[in-house]
């Protein structure tokens, strides 16, 4: 399968969000990872509604969106409407996960699951089968710009066996940490999606940050 590279705009000028909307647009990335934090499962509050809004306005690409919020089954149709195409909940925020799952399908989105750097991929074992992506966090949720965990190598590893096991497929997205030095290494490992925002948003030339990214082998 050939990698998907998703820009997390939480890294983005939100001063110019459209423009920098428009250079996901025209670079080489895949999808817009877009970060809800809530203030509660994760100690920092994003953006809601009305910004998603804003970005499906002008994006021309799924928007993959990721909720570090309590109790996410509240919110999945408003998401929906927002513009959500890959709508992904945390294992440890829901607590019927395998329902809030099946209401992601019921509403017409991918579902993915986020596990924490502390959560072990045998926990997905009795949903892996459900779900189109899991969101393997490699650093602590909450923030941009922090340093990747080395042990989500070996998480990866577990979680291509686990996939493998019950054979089906499912993305494997990285998020947290990404950099133009760890990257291949991922993809090696088994990772499928790179999420990356200061890695592409902190660059001089966001565009062939992306492309770079999605250079398998340079
Ligand atoms: C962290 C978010 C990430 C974050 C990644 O809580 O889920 O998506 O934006 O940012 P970088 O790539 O800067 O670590
Ligand atoms: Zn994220």
């Amino acid at each position: 399968m050939k990698h998907l590279v998703a820009p997390s705009v939480l890294s983005a000028d939100f001063n110019n969000l459209g423009r920098d909307v428009e250079m996901i647009n025209k670079s080489e990335a895949d999808w817009f990872h877009v970060d809800v934090m809530d203030g509660v499962f994760v100690p920092n509050i994003s953006f809601g509604f009305p910004v998603i809004k804003a970005i499906k306005k002008l994006a021309i690409k799924p928007l993959d969106v990721h909720l570090m919020v309590v109790q996410p089954e509240r919110y999945i149709t408003q998401f929906r409407d927002a513009g959500a195409d890959i709508l992904t909940v945390h294992l440890e925020a829901s607590t019927h996960l395998h329902r809030t799952v099946q209401e992601i399908h019921a509403a017409g989105m991918k579902a993915g699951v986020a596990i924490n750097p502390h959560t072990s991929v045998h926990l997905l074992d009795d949903i892996i089968s459900d779900i189109e992506l899991v969101c393997m966090m490699s650093v602590n949720p909450g923030f941009g710009g922090q340093r990747f965990i080395q042990h989500t190598y070996k998480k990866i590893a577990d979680l291509s066996t686990l996939i493998n096991r019950h054979e089906t497929s499912c993305y494997i997205e990285i998020d947290g940490g990404v950099t133009l030095e760890n990257y291949q290494k991922l993809l090696n490992a088994g990772a499928n999606v790179l999420v990356a925002g200061n890695t592409v948003f902190a660059s001089n030339d966001p565009v062939e940050t992306i492309a770079k990214l999605k250079t398998p082998f340079s």
